[in-house]
C-alpha cells in the first residue's frame, strides 16, 4: 500500500530481517484452506442471437460450496465474485435488461440465501506517465500524466475463439475504439483470466500460489506505441465489497524469493467480512514475455480511497448484481521506475494478481530456503552441543580427578 512512501520496501531489494522467519514459519501452515479440489468449467453466455456481448462465467463446484466468477467487457473490464455455500447455485442472465439503461437485477446467483460472500473489481482506466525527469522513482505521480486511456471506450475481441478448456482460461483482448494516433494499431490490452480445479504454481514468474479457490488474471500490454520514450504505465482499479468501508490492504515480507526473484513481499487486499475475499499480488511486473529478474519492474500501489460511483466508468454486470450500492473504492497500480527495465525496452508489460475467497494462499518456505535455514541453524546447534559435551566431559574428567585425590 505504501509502496509510493517507502519504494524499497515495495520493491524488496532490502534483506527482511530475522524476526520474519519466525512469522513465515509459523504462518505456512495455515496455507491451503477450503475445498482442496473443485469441479471447473468455463463458458461464455451470449446474447443470444446477438453474439458480440457476452459474459465468460466460470463456475468452482466443490462438496459444499460454488464460486462463480463473471468476467465482463461490456463497459470496463469488471470481474464479480458470488460464492454460495450449495454446490447447486446458479448463474441466471436477462440479457435485455443487463443491456437497458437500468440493469439492476439483470445477473443474479440463485438461490439468493445461499450467498455467502459478493465482491467485485473494475478496470477503469490505463494511464501513462511521462517518466523522462524523475530522477525520485517513489514521487507520486510517477511522472507527468497523458491523457488516460478509459477503458469503457475499449472493443474487444470474441471471448470464445480464445477459451481453452485444457487450460482453464480465456483472453480478453482489447484496443481502444477511438485511435486517433495509431498507438494500439499493432498492439493490444489483454486481460487473461485462469481458473484452476486444484492447487499448485504457474511455471511463469511471479509463480503465485494459487488453490481451487482463487482465478488468476494476467494483465499485458503488449504492441503499443508509448507516447514518450521513457513512458511507465499504470492502471486502475475500483473494488465493490458487501459491506461499506473499503477493503484493508496488507504487506505481507518473507525470507524466500525462490518463486519470484528479489521478491521478498506479497500485497493482498482483504474484504472485511466473513468468508472473506481477497486479491492478492507480488509488488513485481515484467518488460518481457519470459518474466526474469533481469525484466523485473517495481509494482507500486497507492492507498484505497472510498470514490463516487459517477466518477467511474459503469459496469452494468457490477450495477446489475449489486444494485444501488454503490461504496466503491479505488486504487492505482503503477509498473515500472524511471531507471531499469520499463516497457520502453521491448513494447512488453505484464503483471499478475489472484482473486479468490477463503484464508489467501500463502508460501510455505521452500524446499531450499529450508534447507539454508537447517544448515544455519544446525550449525551453530551442532556447536552448543559439542561445546555441551567437552564441558560435561570436562567437568567429568576434573571430578574424577578430584576423587583420585
Ligand atoms: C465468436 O466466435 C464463435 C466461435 O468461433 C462464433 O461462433 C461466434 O459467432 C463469434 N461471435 C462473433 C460476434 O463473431
Ligand atoms: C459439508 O457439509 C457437511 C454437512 O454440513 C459436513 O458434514 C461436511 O464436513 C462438509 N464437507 C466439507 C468438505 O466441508
Ligand atoms: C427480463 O427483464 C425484462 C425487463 O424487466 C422482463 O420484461 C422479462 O420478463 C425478463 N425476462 C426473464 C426471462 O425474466
Ligand atoms: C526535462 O528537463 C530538461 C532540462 O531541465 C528540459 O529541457 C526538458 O524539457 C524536460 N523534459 C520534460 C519532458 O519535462
Ligand atoms: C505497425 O506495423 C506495421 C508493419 O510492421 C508498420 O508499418 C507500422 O509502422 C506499425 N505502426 C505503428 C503505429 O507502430
Ligand atoms: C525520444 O528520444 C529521441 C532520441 O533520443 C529524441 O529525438 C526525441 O525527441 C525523444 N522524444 C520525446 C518525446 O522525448
Ligand atoms: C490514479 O492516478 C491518476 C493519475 O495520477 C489520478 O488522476 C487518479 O485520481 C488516481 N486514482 C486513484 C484511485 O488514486
Amino acid at each position: 500500500m505504501s509502496g509510493y512512501e517507502k519504494p524499497s520496501r515495495g520493491w524488496g531489494y532490502c534483506a527482511p530481517s530475522p524476526v520474519l522467519l519466525l512469522s513465515v514459519l509459523t504462518a505456512a501452515p495455515l496455507g491451503l484452506l477450503g475445498e482442496e479440489t473443485r469441479q471447473v468449467s468455463l463458458k461464455v453466455i451470449s446474447n443470444w442471437p446477438d453474439f458480440s456481448q457476452n459474459l465468460l462465467h466460470i463456475q468452482a463446484v466443490g462438496t459444499n460450496s460454488t464460486l462463480h466468477y463473471v468476467w465482463s467487457s461490456l463497459g470496463p473490464p469488471a470481474v464479480l465474485l458470488v460464492a454460495t455455500n450449495t454446490p447447486n447455485s446458479t448463474l441466471s442472465v436477462n440479457w435485455s435488461l443487463l443491456l437497458s439503461s437500468d440493469p439492476d437485477g439483470a445477473l443474479m446467483v440463485l438461490p439468493k440465501k445461499s450467498i455467502q460472500f459478493s465482491s467485485a473489481l473494475v478496470f477503469t482506466r490505463l494511464f501513462e506517465f511521462d517518466s523522462t525527469n524523475m530522477s525520485d522513482a517513489a514521487s507520486r505521480p510517477p511522472g507527468k500524466s497523458y491523457p488516460p486511456y478509459s477503458l469503457a471506450n475499449f472493443s474487444w475481441n470474441n471471448i470464445t475463439d480464445s477459451l481453452d478448456p485444457a487450460t482453464l482460461s480465456a483472453t480478453f483482448r482489447g484496443h481502444p475504439v477511438d485511435d486517433p494516433t495509431g498507438a494500439f494499431a499493432n498492439g493490444s490490452l489483454t486481460f487473461r483470466v485462469q481458473a484452476f480445479s486444484t492447487s499448485g504454481r504457474p511455471a511463469q514468474p511471479p509463480r503465485l500460489l494459487h488453490s481451487a479457490d482463487t482465478c488468476q488474471l494476467e494483465v499485458a500490454l503488449a504492441g503499443v506505441s508509448p507516447r514518450g520514450n521513457r513512458s511507465l504505465f499504470g492502471l486502475e482499479v475500483a473494488t465493490l465489497g458487501p459491506g461499506p468501508g473499503c477493503p484493508s490492504m496488507q504487506e505481507l515480507h518473507s525470507i524466500d524469493d525462490e518463486y519470484a526473484p528479489a521478491v521478498f513481499q506479497l500485497d493482498q487486499l482483504l474484504w472485511s467480512s466473513l468468508p472473506s475475499g481477497f486479491m492478492q499480488w507480488r509488488p513485481v511486473a515484467f518488460s518481457q514475455k519470459q518474466g526474469s529478474r533481469e525484466s523485473a519492474m517495481p509494482c507500486q500501489s497507492s492507498p484505497l480511497y472510498p470514490t463516487l460511483a459517477y466518477l467511474l466508468p459503469q459496469s452494468p454486470i457490477v450495477r446489475a448484481f449489486f444494485k444501488t450500492q454503490n461504496n466503491f473504492c479505488a486504487f492505482n497500480l503503477t509498473f515500472g521506475a524511471s531507471t531499469g527495465p520499463g516497457y520502453w525496452d521491448q513494447h512488453y508489460l505484464s503483471w499478475s494478481m489472484l482473486l479468490g475467497v477463503g484464508t489467501p494462499p500463502m508460501d510455505a518456505l521452500s524446499p531450499l530456503i529450508l534447507g539454508i535455514v537447517a544448515v544455519a541453524l544446525g550449525a551453530p546447534a551442532l556447536m552448543l552441543l559439542a561445546g555441551g559435551l567437552f564441558l560435561l566431559l570436562g567437568h567429568k574428567r576434573y571430578s574424577e580427578y578430584q576423587s583420585i585425590n
